[in-house]
């Protein structure tokens, strides 16, 4: 086992992905070219999952920063710190991606400044390089090293978007629920139930995800179905597990709850 492997970032046991699609196949040409990829679709439809299992299969490390608006450039890059024998330059997690070879996933990289995203830019176009200027070193990127951004461009707004400079350095792939008979499977896997409890749990799903944009944001995630499987797995009434993982959490609106509640009703009996 090389220095690499044996990093804490390296991901040690093969991650449960069912793929939905082609999608191993695409990431892994396009890791194989080294092009860097963003990763669209809603909260908890399996993004951070597939990048776990890619990073497995590849044998990378993976770097996972999950970015806010407060992050800074250096937060990314990294900083000198003082301490007892003074100065010394702690690099952050992109750095430390490109010196090591890891895949450097920047989760929801749309709620990070513009001004922030930039400083991905060479690492992320033929110069594969990352200039250190407070320190006055240029990093060049491992050659196994690659930038892997996610967001949901349900919550996209004017003043949070990506910009063109940035989105074309990237090859996209487009993420979104499974299909029915899959969506049991991987819920059925993941939370320990059998498939029909799995399929009531989607059929849910489905009728909240046909909310959406009518008094829903986002619709019931797979994420939020494979908790209330854990629930039910627990001996919990579906009808409680149902209102408290997949209800509750997506909804304040009294209507849309009973609305919810009566979906849940209708599958599960009362
Ligand atoms: N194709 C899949 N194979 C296996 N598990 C999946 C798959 N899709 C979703 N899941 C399950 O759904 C859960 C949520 O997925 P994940 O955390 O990857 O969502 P995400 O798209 O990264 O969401 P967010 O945008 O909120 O970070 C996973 O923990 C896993 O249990
Ligand atoms: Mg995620």
């Amino acid at each position: 086992m090389n220095e690499i492997q044996s990093t804490p970032y390296r991901v040690a046991a093969q991650p449960y992905y069912r793929p939905l699609a082609n999608e191993v196949d695409l990431y892994e040409a396009a890791y194989a070219v080294r092009m860097p990829v963003m990763l669209k679709g809603p909260t908890g439809c399996g993004k951070s999952r597939f990048v776990e299992y890619m990073a497995w299969k590849l044998q990378r490390p993976l770097i996972t920063v999950a970015c806010n608006e407060d992050m800074t450039a250096a937060d990314l890059v990294g900083r000198f710190l003082i301490d007892i024998n003074g100065t010394v330059w702690r690099d952050g997690p992109l750095t430390l991606a490109a010196r090591i070879g890891a895949i450097c996933y920047l989760d929801e990289v749309v709620e990070a400044r513009q001004d922030t995203v930039v400083v991905i830019h060479s690492l992320t176009d033929h110069r594969r390089t990352l200039p250190l200027e407070k320190k006055g070193e240029v990093v060049e990127a491992h050659p196994d090293f690659q930038v892997v951004i996610s967001y949901n461009p349900g919550y996209q707004s004017l003043t949070k978007d990506l910009k063109p400079s940035t989105r074309q350095r990237f090859g996209a792939m487009v993420f979104d629920f499974p299909a029915a008979e899959t969506e049991v499977e991987i819920v059925a896997h993941e939370a320990g139930v059998e498939a029909q409890t799995a399929a009531k749990l989607v059929e849910v799903a489905q009728r909240s995800r046909n909310l959406r944009g009518h008094g829903l944001d986002e619709g019931i995630s797979t994420r939020l179905l494979v908790y209330a499987g854990r629930l039910i797995a627990m001996g919990i009434p579906a009808s409680d597990a149902c209102r408290m993982a997949l209800v509750r959490p997506i909804t304040d609106d009294p209507d849309m709850q009973d609305t919810l509640d009566a979906a849940i009703d209708t599958f599960f009996g009362v």
